[in-house]
């Protein structure tokens, strides 16, 4: 088991990557804490996580409070003495808006989440993961174009690409790495829900919405949760070992990087 004997924190457990996140690492032996601010919800992906055999702490935290970040390094460390991964995957989507119009402080607000809160839990956890820890940010195919409305979400994790990058250089020395994977489509519930909806819209069958979609990707299919989840847990892995400052883009091909 890739992650056998580790301890993986998880920022930001929603229903979808975030949660395949925590039940993938428990399957390759990882110790998981959940953070979000959704107690209930960490509870599921905690009975998910024990399931399988492995320790799971929840967390309930606002990672946009410093408080509240600094909490969840306390419990961790209370309940299991070290970390080995941590992977920041909370995020906070701006307004679908061209940038000529978007509203600036909803702009900054998503700053806060997906970048500033990424780096201040990132700072508070360094202690702990300084000779062979690994933090591992969940960006963006939006890294990867530059469509019309998505410019404050692009401008945010562009700028999370960036802190990755400069952390790598920063903490490579001490022995920890920091890496990012970018997916594109994510096949999980929301999508379902919203291919659905343009199913519905155009009268036609939410398969045939799927197919003209996964046309014009390599693999002809969509990435799933757990699949994305998988190349997270390998960079957190000792496998990864090698591996700083990178982005690895799982999309089954709809980009080349
Ligand atoms: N969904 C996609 O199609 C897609 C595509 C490409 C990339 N991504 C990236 O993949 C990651 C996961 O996306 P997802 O849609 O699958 O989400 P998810 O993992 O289902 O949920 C993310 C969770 O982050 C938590 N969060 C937000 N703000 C927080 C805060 N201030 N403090 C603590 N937790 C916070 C939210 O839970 P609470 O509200 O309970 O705090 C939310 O449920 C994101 O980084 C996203 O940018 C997603």
């Amino acid at each position: 088991m890739l992650l056998d004997g580790k301890v993986v924190v998880v920022s930001g457990v929603g229903p979808g990557l975030g949660r395949a996140i925590a039940v993938r690492s428990a399957r390759e032996g990882a110790d998981v804490v959940l953070g979000a601010r959704t107690e209930s919800r960490l509870d599921e992906v905690a009975k998910e996580v024990t399931a399988l055999g492995r320790r799971a702490v929840t967390v309930p935290t606002d990672i946009t409070d410093d408080d509240s970040a600094r909490q969840l390094v306390r419990t961790t460390i209370e309940a299991f003495g070290h970390v080995d991964a941590l992977v920041n995957n909370a995020f906070a989507m701006p307004p679908l808006a061209d940038l000529a119009t978007v509203d600036i402080d909803a702009v900054r607000s998503a700053f806060e989440t997906n970048v500033l809160a990424a780096l201040r839990l990132t700072r508070l956890f360094v202690p702990e993961l300084e000779g062979g820890g690994s933090v591992v940010m969940i960006n963006s195919a939006v890294l990867r174009h530059s469509r019309r409305t998505f410019g404050a979400y692009k401008m945010s994790k562009a700028s999370l690409l960036a802190l990755a990058q400069s952390l790598a250089t920063e903490l490579g020395p001490a022995g920890v790495r920091v890496n990012s994977v970018a997916p594109g489509y994510i096949w999980g519930d929301s999508l379902k829900w919203y291919f659905g909806y343009l199913a519905r819209k155009r009268g036609v069958d939410p398969q045939q919405v799927y197919d003209e979609t996964a046309a014009a990707i390599d693999l002809r299919k969509l990435p799933e949760p757990d699949e994305i989840a998988d190349a997270v847990v390998f960079l957190a892995s000792p496998l990864a070992r090698a591996i700083t400052g990178q982005c690895l883009d799982v999309n089954c091909g709809e980009y080349h990087h």
